[in-house]
Order: structure tokens, then C-alpha cells, then sequence
């Protein structure tokens, strides 16, 4: 039986993988294209399928670029990282310094990082630092310490984050064959757009695609500099993980919509809510709210009338639901316990 190649080894040829760069793993990429079940039609797409990054090892998309940051640290001999974070970076750098024997440590905004991500972060034995202001103030210390200590920063100011990142554009393309008509995806700090696009583009510079997508992108609306086209002080959305308002690839998210030829655009708290329950009540998929924003948009779009018959759309599901149980539970009614019998059980069953 042939050994599965981990994501280090199966796109080598695209990262910057030397014979040096140690082979690490738990397991990370090779996440499910799902064929969506219902939305498919209820929105008029062609095909639409949903690429399910909860499924990687810590949860999040982040653990691909983290692969190949942590691996490069390794590699230069540093012994500690650092990162800002809404949360999932932190998990996925604390886990991948873990494996590496790192000394890990991770600014997060306090109050403003889901439950279930600082857990991760606790377990994996990082150094946690909880500041009073928000990703931002966060994402500009770590830049200062990371120029003032032999500290490896592994944001995706980290260029190795991205590499790593577009093998998702890759796993889509072998996948269908060719790239979609259309990428939604949701729009943070900005790196995750950066990445597909650049692994489409590469990809077909390599002769793997014919074609690449129209890059549609989606902020928060209370979080959505891109659109607004200026910084955004106080940023606001339930969406924690993208809760940014002066995201490190603005200027590369941009180009990749307008090389793409697609579009960003925001989604207010609702529409992501809303998405988030669809995704999970007509699809069954638990995405984390953030990661719905993909979703939102594209309803958005169908509901001002574009239309996506005889279109390929993939929606990017960045993170699971699992670590936000507090906006899950949120929408859910005190459950009363009952009498364990028969009759009472199958009372509530009949009526339902
Ligand atoms: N979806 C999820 C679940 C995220 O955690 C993030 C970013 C994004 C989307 C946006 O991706 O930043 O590349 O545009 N989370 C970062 C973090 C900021 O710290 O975990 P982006």
C-alpha cells in the first residue's frame, strides 16, 4: 500500500521546501469538496460545493500555512513564534510549535476570542497574552517584538503562511478537474484570499488548470475596510475571527479581485447568521460564524440578482462551528429537563 503524502511532500514543487526543511505533519489539507445537497438549487447555481477547512487538524484553514511557517523556523534553527490572532491562528501555532518542541506565544484580543480556540491554545501549552485592545493593536506589537528578538512571527505577514495556504486552491482544482467559475470566501486580515488566488494562478502557470475564478470576497459590515476603502478603528461583528479593521494584505486582496475580475463586498451580522444556520440546518455543515460570511455573500449576490445557472461556485467553510459553542447555544431555549418515562418522551415526540 503507497504511503499518503502529507502536504509538505505532495506540493513540494510549489512551496519553498528545501532537503532541509524538516517533514512535519498532524495531518493537515486534503479536506472535503462537498457537493451541496439543497442550497445547490434553492440558489440557482450549476454546481456548488462547499470546501470544509474545519476538517483539518486544529479545526481552521490556518493549519496549511502554519505546516510551512513552522517547519521554515525549524528549518533557520529559531526555537520560538509568536502571533496575533482572532483565535484560529493561535490554535493552529500553538499546536504545530507543540509538535516542533516551540516555545509558542499568542496575543489575542480579550473577550473578543471564541471559547472553543483558547481552549486550543491552553491545551497546546501556549503562552498566552490577552490584551486589552483588539486584533489590530495586536497584529502591530507582534510586529515591533518580532523586529526587536529572534522570535519567528508566523502572521501571514509571514510569507511562508500563504505558500502554504494555496495548496487549498490545488486540492480544489484536482478536485473538479479544473478551477471553479467562483471562489466566496470570507475576508479577515486578508491572507487566505491572497493565498487561493495565488495558487489558482500558479497552478495554471503550471499547466494543472485551464482556468481561474472570479475571487469574491466578504467582510463583516462592521468590519469591512476593504469596502469602505479606509481603516476601521473600532472594528464590530459576531464574527470574531474577522473582527479586523486594517487587514496586512489589503493592497494584495485587492489585486487579486481585480485580476480575478470578482468582487468584494460585505455581509451584515445577520445575513451571517443566517447563512450559518442554513449551512448547518439544510446542508450539514457546522461552520464557525465567521467562516459563513462565504455563504452570506453568495446569497447576497443571487438575492440582487446575479445569477450562477451553468456556474461552478465553491464556498470556502474556513472553520468549524464546534469552537464557538456560545454563539451556537445563543439562539437555543433553556432546555427543561423531564421525567425519564415513556409517556412524557413520546409525548413530545407526537406533537412535534
Ligand atoms: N475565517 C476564519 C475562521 C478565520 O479564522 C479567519 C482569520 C478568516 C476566515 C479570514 O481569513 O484573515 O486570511 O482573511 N483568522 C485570523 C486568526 C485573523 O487570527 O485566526 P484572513
Amino acid at each position: 500500500m503507497s504511503k499518503k503524502l502529507c502536504l509538505l511532500e505532495k506540493y513540494k514543487e510549489f512551496l519553498p521546501v528545501t532537503p532541509h526543511t524538516p517533514v512535519i505533519t498532524i495531518g493537515e489539507g486534503d479536506t472535503p469538496l462537498v457537493r451541496s445537497k439543497r442550497l445547490e438549487h434553492e440558489l440557482g447555481c450549476g454546481e456548488l460545493y462547499f470546501k470544509l477547512e474545519g476538517c483539518n487538524p486544529t479545526g481552521s484553514f490556518k493549519d496549511r500555512g502554519m505546516v510551512v511557517a513552522v517547519a521554515k523556523a525549524v528549518e533557520s534553527k529559531n526555537s520560538s513564534i509568536i502571533c496575533a490572532s482572532t483565535g484560529n491562528t493561535s490554535a493552529s501555532a500553538a499546536a504545530y510549535g507543540a509538535v516542533c518542541g516551540l516555545t509558542v506565544f499568542v496575543v489575542v484580543p480579550k473577550g473578543n476570542i471564541a471559547l472553543g480556540k483558547l481552549a486550543q491554545a491552553i491545551v497546546y501549552g501556549a503562552r498566552i497574552i490577552a490584551i486589552d485592545d483588539n486584533f489590530d493593536k495586536a497584529l502591530e506589537l507582534v510586529r515591533v517584538l518580532t523586529q526587536k528578538h529572534s522570535i519567528t512571527l508566523v502572521n501571514s505577514l509571514n510569507p511562508h503562511r500563504i505558500e502554504g495556504q494555496k495548496t487549498a486552491a490545488f486540492e480544489i482544482v484536482d478536485a473538479l478537474g479544473d478551477a471553479p467559475d467562483y471562489l466566496f470566501i470570507p475576508v479577515g486580515n486578508a491572507g487566505n484570499i491572497t493565498a487561493y488566488w495565488r495558487g489558482f494562478v500558479h497552478y495554471k502557470q503550471g499547466g494543472r488548470a485551464k482556468n481561474t475564478p472570479k475571487m469574491m470576497g466578504f467582510e463583516a459590515e462592521g468590519a469591512a475596510p476593504i469596502v469602505r476603502g479606509k481603516a476601521v478603528p473600532n472594528p464590530q461583528t459576531i464574527a470574531t475571527a474577522i473582527r479586523i479593521g486594517n487587514p496586512a494584505s489589503w493592497q494584495k486582496a485587492v489585486a487579486a479581485r481585480d485580476e480575478s475580475g470578482g468582487a468584494i463586498d460585505s455581509v451584515s451580522d445577520a445575513e451571517i447568521l443566517n447563512a450559518y444556520r442554513l449551512l448547518a440546518v439544510k446542508e450539514g455543515i457546522f461552520g464557525e460564524p465567521a467562516s459563513a460570511a462565504s455563504l452570506a455573500g453568495l446569497i447576497k449576490q443571487v438575492k440582487n440578482g446575479a445569477s450562477f445557472s451553468n456556474k461552478k461556485v465553491v464556498c470556502i467553510v474556513t472553520g468549524t462551528g464546534l469552537k464557538d459553542p456560545d454563539t451556537a447555544l445563543k439562539s437555543a431555549h433553556e432546555l427543561p429537563a423531564i421525567p425519564a418515562d415513556i409517556e412524557n418522551v413520546e409525548k413530545i415526540i407526537l406533537q412535534s
